[in-house]
């Protein structure tokens, strides 16, 4: 069986870390070999298990068995850092400190990855090589880091190329002068080891995340104005960088209201028109609803009739969705959109151009999307239908 990787985003406090733990609670009922690993430092992993202080003290970062089949990992990103990037750091340290240096490397330092998403992609990666788990499912933090970490294989590439090529022109330089400035320090041993190392651990984490029979990105959300557009930006985000979204989950569904309750009844028709709008934004992605529960969701049994309301018979395991509804490329002077539309008969196509974003309307498909910031001051062209495909042209403006 191939391992799946399920990745769980959104904003702060959508119910990320609690969705997570109910699905991998489910898989593990389902008979997968199961962990669910997060980074947050807030360890509401565990709170969400209801384990005691004693239970998630003594497991050190380690995977703590919660049921069968189901184990859950709370790593300590700072543990993580002395242990893999340790002497890498250090060097460098070193080297600002002692040299003057620091000008030409400040820009190699700026995009040092965050150690979040290298923690992740490390653990990726182990679990991934290892094969004890039929599934990985992470609860990431927050959009705004998630977004981060979805570019993470691409600037790793770019760093290392980067950080090799420095190496060198610091030996280059250094090496002469070593002899009449002893103070300036060469790297050792455990610098090159520790690179080389570090590099071998995370080699090939790219084409896993990037596969989208085994890595699915879940998008969890509310229907609240702020949250719903942090979700459009991460599904672009994860779009552009090639990575399958596979499910959105609106969490905090309001049932029910009292017809003499003005404040829920106003809660409600807020929700309502959230609830088209991420339709629109989203499809053709499956779209799960769950409804708001009565008090918070602790401790297993709770989180297993959670899952029932996330998932109703589907297995979560399963890729919910595999084709790309949109994909966005450079094409010589000017950018292409092409939209996914199998069913858009030749129609006039619709364009209205926003601020940020590009509404596309055929009959009754309607698309919304998100544009990258380099892209959203271009004009659009003439749209066209193409084996199935809405095909925009976006130009950029002569000024
Ligand atoms: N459908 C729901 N009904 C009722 N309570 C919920 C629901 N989903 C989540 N909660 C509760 O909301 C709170 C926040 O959820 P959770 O910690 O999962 O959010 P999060 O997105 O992980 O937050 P953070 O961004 O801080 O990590 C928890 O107390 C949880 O029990
Ligand atoms: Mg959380």
């Amino acid at each position: 069986m191939t391992m799946r990787i399920i990745l769980f985003s959104g904003k702060g406090g959508v119910g990320k870390t609690t969705v997570s733990a109910s699905t991998a609670l489910r898989l593990s009922q389902l008979g997968y070999r199961t962990i669910v690993v997060s980074l947050d430092p807030a360890h509401s992993l565990a709170d969400a298990f209801d384990l005691t202080e004693e239970e998630r003290f003594s497991a050190k970062g380690l995977p703590i068995k919660v049921a069968d089949n189901l184990h859950i990992q709370e790593i300590d990103v700072q543990e993580d850092i002395d242990r893999y990037w340790g002497d890498v750091y250090r060097f460098l340290e070193l080297l600002f400190s002692t040299t003057g240096l620091d000008e030409i490397l400040s820009e190699e330092l700026a995009i040092l990855p965050g150690m979040e998403e290298v923690t992740s992609l490390l653990y990726i990666n182990k679990y991934y090589k290892e094969g004890q788990y039929d599934v990985l499912v992470l609860d990431l933090p927050p959009t705004g880091e998630s977004l981060r970490f979805v570019s993470m294989p691409v600037v790793l590439k770019w760093y290392m190329k980067k950080v090799f090529k420095t190496e060198r022109l610091i030996m280059k330089v250094a090496r002469p002068v070593a002899g009449r400035l002893a103070d300036i320090p060469l790297p050792d041993d455990s610098y090159f080891k520790a690179l080389e190392n570090f590099y071998e651990k995370l080699k090939g984490v790219d084409e896993v995340l990037l596969d989208p029979e085994t890595t699915t990105v879940r998008l969890v959300t509310n229907p609240e104005k702020m949250v719903v557009r942090e979700s459009q930006r991460a599904f672009m985000y994860f779009n552009l960088f090639g990575m399958n979204v596979d499910a959105v989950i609106i969490n905090r569904v309001m049932g029910d209201v009292p017809e003499d309750c003005e404040f829920l009844k106003k809660w409600k028709e807020v929700q309502k028109r959230y609830l088209e709008e991420i339709r629109s934004y989203f499809q053709p992605v499956p779209i799960f609803e769950v409804p708001l529960l009565e008090g918070e969701v602790v401790g297993l049994k709770r989180l297993e009739d959670l899952s029932r309301l996330v998932y109703g018979n589907r297995d979560p395991y399963e890729v919910f969705h595999r084709e790309k509804p949109y994909e966005i490329i450079s094409e010589n002077d000017h950018y292409v959109v092409r939209i996914r539309a199998p069913f858009v008969t030749k129609e006039k196509v619709s364009l209205i151009k926003g601020e940020d974003s590009l509404v596309v309307r055929v009959g009754n498909f309607k698309s919304h999307i998100m544009l990258p910031r380099k892209i959203r001051d271009c004009e659009p062209g003439q749209a066209k239908i193409e084996d199935g495909h809405i095909v925009v042209r976006l130009f950029p403006s002569e000024s």
